[in-house]
């Protein structure tokens, strides 16, 4: 097969279900505002469809899409520059991700850590959607020929199974017709741990709100948060290799990086030595400094709902713009009579 060059193009998405943590933040959303700064193409999705894998009740749907919108625009994103939209608007993702489905290999799904992690011991009662999931996330993924995917370290197994799926339909059809898209892990919090324990992912749907800062919660909330995160009686190391054995303590010390924009190397020269007393309230104010615009923002933008909807409409139509002709390229290479390939 001969090489073919694609266009860069950054897509990512979010799921609109519950509140937006600071793990969102620090290992997705940054990086959205900072590729679409560098004056990339960027196209970033709300995808409503992944969340009704897990029951969600409908009003705290539209709230939290509604809400994730805000707080993509309240971060940074700017709707001139991305194209912005929920996954449910473009029909398109749902038809491509049904050619995946054909694609993808019960055995790769089996495997995926998030659908043994969210379906636990009782996988027979688990949704069809939610095993399927990484067959539409795929599909999003490629239905815009996307090269470059910002994620956090927990999304690398699902673009890794993208990839495996664009090479098998490549190779099925004889064709490069899609991208092997990249996936873009950077920064100093890709992984971003519950607050209240050192060795579990932070989660918006851990069950205790004391585990994660979100982006709507208020100054005192988060302070308050910082100051009962849990951690170890020793001062703190004056080198990153002390941290190696300390998870909570590292987790900190990232997430002091990320909000600071240091490396690890320059915080520990900082604060290396300092007693938690000391260093708990330094990384609380610099949160509530980072963070206290976004929530008052987001707030501000949920006073106007319509403003948000009117963005998502004009997303969605752009999106279709682009998705439209690669899935009607996808269906003629598959056979599909009446395809406008
Ligand atoms: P979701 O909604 O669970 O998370 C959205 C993004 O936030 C990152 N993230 C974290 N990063 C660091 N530390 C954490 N504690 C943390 N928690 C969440 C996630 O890695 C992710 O980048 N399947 C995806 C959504 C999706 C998608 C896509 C992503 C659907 N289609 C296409 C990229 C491209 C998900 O459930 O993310």
């Amino acid at each position: 097969m001969s090489e073919v060059s694609f266009t860069p193009r950054v897509f990512s998405g979010i799921q609109p279900s519950g509140r937006l943590t600071l793990g969102n933040y620090l290992g997705a959303m940054k990086r959205f505002v900072e590729m679409q700064d560098e004056g990339r193409e960027t196209i970033y999705c709300m995808v409503d469809l992944h969340a009704i894998t897990v029951w969600q009740d409908p009003a705290d749907l539209r709230r939290a899409t509604r809400e994730l919108c805000a707080g993509y625009l309240a971060a940074g994103l700017n709707p001139e520059k991305s194209i912005l939209f929920n996954q449910s608007q473009v029909p398109e993702h749902t038809q491509l991700a049904w050619i995946f489905n054909c694609v993808a290999r019960m055995g790769w799904m089996q495997r995926m850590t998030q659908w043994k992690d969210k379906a636990g011991k009782n996988q027979q009662n688990a949704s069809l959607g939610l095993f399927a999931y990484p067959a539409l996330m795929a599909a999003d993924i490629l239905l815009y020929h996307a090269t470059h995917i910002p994620v956090g370290e927990d999304q690398k197994q699902h673009v890794e199974l993208t990839r495996d799926i664009a090479i098998k339909f490549n190779n099925d059809f004889g064709q490069e017709f899609f991208p092997i898209p990249e996936p873009v892990i950077e920064g100093a919090a890709t992984r971003v741990m519950s607050l209240r324990d050192g060795s579990k992912k932070m989660s918006k749907s851990d069950p205790s709100d004391m585990s994660r800062i979100n982006l709507t919660d208020d100054a005192d909330t988060i302070a308050k948060k910082i100051r009962k995160a849990k951690t170890d009686p020793e001062p703190l190391p004056s080198e990153a290799k002390g941290l190696e054995e300390r998870a909570e303590a590292r987790n900190l010390v990232n997430i002091y990086a990320a909000l600071s924009e240091q490396s690890v190397d320059q915080v520990m020269a900082d604060v290396g030595g300092k007693a938690f007393s000391e260093f708990k309230p330094m990384l609380a104010d610099l949160a509530v400094d980072r963070l206290a615009p976004i929530s008052q923002e987001m707030a501000r933008l949920m006073g106007d709902v319509s403003e948000i909807d009117r963005i998502l409409g004009r997303g969605a139509e752009r999106a279709r713009e682009i998705a439209s002709p690669i899935l009607q390229k996808t269906y003629d290479i598959v056979g599909m009579v009446g395809a406008k390939g």
